[in-house]
């Protein structure tokens, strides 16, 4: 093997740093999805399609759908509820909540404001981003160097969407993947440098943005009587362009944090990747050579949630008791940007 002392000098310096830090940790976990399930049954007899077509060439059963009156800041603020509890703490210890979601209340100000407000908190920063699927995962990133900077203690990172409210219910190649909900973690620090997120990465391209979007609304084309008409304020997606971009970014950024990290794919314990499509997981298993029984899939339950997939199947594992103590989990995920994420930790 060829010696590359540079990149060796480096990769030492980056971990005498992790070291010297504290690491970070997942305090709390919570989830939240509407009470209202749309199956596929019941969209075939609104679009041209059927159950046999969405499960065989996506993986979903059913959804859930968000009611009228329901705002993705109340999804968001359920979610965190949970999580706070869940990590023994209440509100007033928060001290930042971050929100990814690409469906939010209004425009603006932004849902993490709203979800501070609904949980009774005032003054502390909120803010969104804007990373779609990715959207968790950049958040994780985002919070990851704001508890380092020791400012914040106990972060709430919130991935939550209605997606049905931006969803063609007229599109059959659209319409019968998405599904409304959120998820969301306490993101606190530990002195014990063995636990927590041991690595990340994300990336963007923002040159394809054209094969997943919502073209009107925003400064680019503002809301006239002709969008509404012609359905610009509608995601429009080129899926199969999406598929296979996913598999191969998913795939690599994944590999990317495993080996990084000096580790091998077989000791990843469990896989959460962004729920979009089976047949995408199925590829990246394959890829990265990490068996499907290793791979925390719901999508059947809850279609593509975006930013709210992985906190959501998080939350599920966590609960159902299939994580433990230095388990090694592995977040991928990619969406809209285009953008894409991987993060991995070692449970405490
Ligand atoms: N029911 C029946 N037939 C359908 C349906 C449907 N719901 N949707 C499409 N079809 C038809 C098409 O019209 C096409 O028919 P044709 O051959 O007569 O033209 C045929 O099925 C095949 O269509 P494809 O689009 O090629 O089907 P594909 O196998 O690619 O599956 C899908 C489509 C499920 C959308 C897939 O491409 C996919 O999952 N893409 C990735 C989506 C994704 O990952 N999104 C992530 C990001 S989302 C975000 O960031 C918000």
């Amino acid at each position: 093997m060829t010696a590359r002392p540079a990149h060796d000098l480096n990769r030492l310096l980056t971990l005498m740093t992790q070291l010297s830090e504290p690491s970070i940790i997942i305090k709390g976990i919570g989830s939240y999805v509407p009470e209202r399930v749309l199956t596929n049954e019941e969209l075939s007899k609104r679009v041209d399609t059927s159950d046999e077509w969405i499960l065989s060439r996506t993986g979903i059963r059913e959804r859930h759908i968000a009611a009228d009156n329901e705002a993705t800041s109340d999804l968001a603020t359920k979610a965190a509820m949970a999580a706070i509890e869940n990590a023994g703490l209440k509100p007033t210890d928060i001290n930042l909540i971050i929100v990814a979601t690409i469906t939010p209340d209004m425009s603006f100000p932004s849902t993490a404001c709203f979800v501070q407000y609904k949980l009774g908190l005032r003054d502390i920063p909120a803010f969104d981003i804007t990373a779609a699927c990715s959207g968790f995962l950049y958040g994780l990133e985002i919070a990851k160097g704001l508890l380092k900077s020791g400012v914040y203690h106990n972060v709430l990172v919130i991935g939550a969407e209605k997606l049905s409210c931006i969803t063609n219910w007229e599109d059959r190649t659209t319409c019968v993947l998405f599904g409304d909900g959120a998820g969301a973690v306490v993101l606190g620090t530990s002195p014990d440098p063995d636990y927590g997120i041991l690595e990340s990465t994300m990336g963007a391209d923002g040159s394809s943005y054209q094969i997943l979007n919502l073209p009107a609304g925003g400064s680019a084309m503002p809301a006239t009587i002709e969008t509404v008409k012609a359905g610009k304020h509608f995601l429009q997606m080129q899926g199969n362009q999406v598929f296979k971009l996913a598999v191969r970014a998913m795939g690599d950024c994944a590999a990317a944090v495993i080996e990084r990290r000096g580790l091998r794919n077989d000791q990843i314990t469990w896989v959460i990747p962004h729920q979009a499509n089976a047949r995408i997981i199925e590829a990246i298993s394959q890829k990265l050579g990490i068996g499907m029984e290793r791979f925390w899939v719901n999508l059947d339950s809850f279609g593509n949630t975006s930013a709210a997939s992985i906190p959501i199947a998080l939350d599920e594992a966590w609960r159902a008791g299939s994580i433990k103590k230095d388990d090694l989990l592995l977040f991928v995920s990619f969406g809209a940007g285009l953008t894409w994420a991987s993060t991995l930790i070692k449970w405490h």
